[in-house]
């Protein structure tokens, strides 16, 4: 955008985009600049300044996301905000932009963000294609009653054990996020509120874990429960996990927790108490095509070649035509821009979509959002095949 610089800030910079951030964001005078320096980081802000005066900020976090039990690496984009007096002129569609352009050179193959309006996102190639569903129980019903396992709080020697049994979880999870350290942060502390981590050992080996925090009440409660994070690599330890929980039940209070729509966890309850309180989607954005479809794990039962012509008018090195050859749960991709035969004609957007799994090339073939050959079509549909990818994470 004319007169308007990209670029990144230092701690001296810290206080302007705090002060941006917290005209979208709320909070407190002390919230903004702490998400930024505690949060995000510093390193990871990015600005269009017009002169020395920044007028919009977003934050880059960079992590990876598990698809096909492979990892690829993904910036999380967080806190996209605008200035009020520069908003409605296309400013931070231009930072959206800028960004994008820098994470492709520095070899980032997606990106994704929890989006407030999917206009401006949708303009610049993201598309939904996952979600994190809240899930809700109330405490005093969930039927657990094993307390085997011994329980006792996290401590900062535990981490790493936590750290490696989430890793070990989120390889075979689509969509699970590879958190690195700052993906852990809002996990651990949110909204200024630390989270209290509680261990389930086996024979002294973290076998699973929580992180809680008490909400405002629903109903009469003194509390609600918050599970900022739950996992358990063993039935025994789920159902001490579960256990742990129903203990907060005796004044009445309600269990919150993030994961996949159809969540295993539900079906370890006895009664039909579960309730799906919110269901918050994510979109992706392939910044770099060849790299994610060359990068992410296939279904091994699947044996397919197919051409697809994706259009990129934000990022034009991604347009044209590639060849993907799936075969023993890998894929090899080829630009095949000369090629002919039959081809899919897809939407970066559309192609994040469905490139995770979360919608069918045949529905959105339907609705307008994917054209080209119907056989090519029905091959994507069997080569991206796989559960509605998730994860329970916040950015
Ligand atoms: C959303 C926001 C970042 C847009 O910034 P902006 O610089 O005004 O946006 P642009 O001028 O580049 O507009 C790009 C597109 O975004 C969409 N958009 C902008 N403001 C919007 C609003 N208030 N509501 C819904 N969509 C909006 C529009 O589709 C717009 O395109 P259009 O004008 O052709 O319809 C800005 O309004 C803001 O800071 N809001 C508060 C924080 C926020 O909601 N951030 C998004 C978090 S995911």
């Amino acid at each position: 955008m004319d007169g308007l610089e990209y670029g990144v800030i230092d701690e001296a910079g810290v206080d302007e985009v705090a002060a941006i951030m917290r005209w979208s964001f709320g909070g407190g005078e002390d919230f903004a600049p702490r998400y930024v320096r505690e949060t995000v980081g510093v390193d990871s802000v990015r600005v269009l300044r017009d002169g020395a005066r920044a007028v919009a900020a977003l934050a880059l976090v960079p992590m990876g996301m598990w698809l096909g039990g492979r990892r690829l690496p993904l910036a999380a984009v967080a806190a996209v905000a605008t200035a009020p007096e520069a908003r409605g002129r296309g400013v931070s569609q231009a930072l959206l932009a800028a960004s994008l352009r820098e994470l492709r050179a520095g070899g980032t193959a997606l990106a994704s963000l929890y989006p407030a309006s999917l206009v401006l996102y949708r303009r610049n190639g993201f598309e939904i294609a996952g979600m994190n569903a809240r899930h809700r129980a109330r405490a005093s019903a969930i039927d657990a009653r094993d307390r085997a396992l011994p329980v006792r709080p996290i401590g900062p020697e535990d981490m790493p054990a936590v750290m490696a049994l989430h890793q070990e979880l989120a390889r075979g999870q689509d969509g699970n996020l590879d958190r690195g350290e700052a993906g852990w942060r809002p996990i651990l502390r949110r909204r200024g509120v630390a989270a209290t981590g509680l261990g389930v050992f086996d024979g002294g080996a973290l076998v699973g874990y929580c992180w809680l925090r008490q909400a405002p009440a629903s109903g009469h409660a003194p509390y609600d429960l918050e599970v900022a994070d739950l996992a358990a690599t063993t039935d025994a330890a789920w159902r001490r996990l579960l256990t742990l929980l129903r203990d907060h039940g005796s004044l009445g209070a309600e269990v919150r927790w993030g994961g996949p729509l159809a969540d295993p966890v539900t079906l370890l309850l006895r009664e039909e108490v579960h309730q799906v309180e919110e269901i918050r989607r994510w979109m992706l954005r392939l910044v770099d095509v060849g790299a994610a479809l060359a990068g992410r794990g296939y279904f091994r039962g699947v044996t397919a070649s197919v051409v697809i012509e994706v259009e990129d008018p934000v990022l034009p090195e991604n347009a044209g035509r590639y060849r993907l050859e799936v075969a023993g749960g890998e894929a090899e991709v080829t630009r095949d821009d000369a090629g002919s035969g039959p081809v899919v004609r897809c939407p970066v957007g559309s192609l994040a979509a469905i490139f995770t799994g979360y919608a069918k090339a045949s529905e959105l073939a339907r609705v307008g959002k994917v054209g080209g050959d119907p056989g090519a079509i029905a091959l994507l549909d069997a080569i991206f095949h796989g559960p509605i990818p998730w994860h329970p994470d916040n950015y």
